[in-house]
């Protein structure tokens, strides 16, 4: 697809290596991808600061031209709209995934009819991989290795060992 911004929007309480491989191939699709940190009123306030989460997600894409990194506290049509985006990406890993985002996905149109929302089915090996699983796996002292992107992989582990 030519000349099309694309927002990939998420929590992202830690970005996972599920996470860079949707960049990664979305900014293969798309002139330009934004990966924007959001809230989620699903989850709580997260264990990882806005701050945390954007600085962990630009050391992780720093390899990628195209990407962006930005956070919004706001309405996902709303930001799409100040960017004039053409396209919402987001990554889906399982048939449970399926109703929550496609109800998001209406919404966002409805909101925002200029915006398509595009899913990307996960890569195999990530089809099991969450944050809160890194989270957990990391609190109690066991290896994120695989599920993490290489530059934040100390980052996480430190942090979370902490207990801060
Ligand atoms: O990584 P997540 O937690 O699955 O991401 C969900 C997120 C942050 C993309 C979603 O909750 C969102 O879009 N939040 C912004 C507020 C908003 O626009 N809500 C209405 C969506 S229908």
């Amino acid at each position: 697809m030519k000349n099309t911004v694309a927002i990939y929007p998420g929590s992202f309480d830690p970005i996972t290596l599920g996470h860079l491989d949707i960049i990664s191939r979305g900014a293969k699709m798309f002139n330009k991808v934004i990966v924007v940190v959001m809230s989620n009123v699903h989850k709580n306030s997260g264990c990882f600061t806005i701050d945390e989460r954007v600085e962990m997600i630009k050391k992780s894409v720093s390899h990628i031209e195209n990407v962006e990194v930005d956070h919004f506290d706001g309405l996902l049509a709303n930001y799409a709209a100040n960017k004039n985006a053409d396209v919402i990406v987001k990554g889906l890993r399982a048939v449970t995934d399926f109703e929550y985002e496609f109800q998001m996905a209406l919404t966002n149109k409805k909101l925002n009819p200029d915006v398509e929302t595009i899913f990307l089915t996960t890569s195999a090996e990530n089809m099991y991989l969450s944050s809160s699983m890194v989270k957990q796996i990391a609190s109690m002292g066991g290896d994120i290795t695989d599920f993490v992107p290489h530059a934040i992989h100390n980052d996480i582990v430190k942090r979370l060992k902490k207990g801060d």
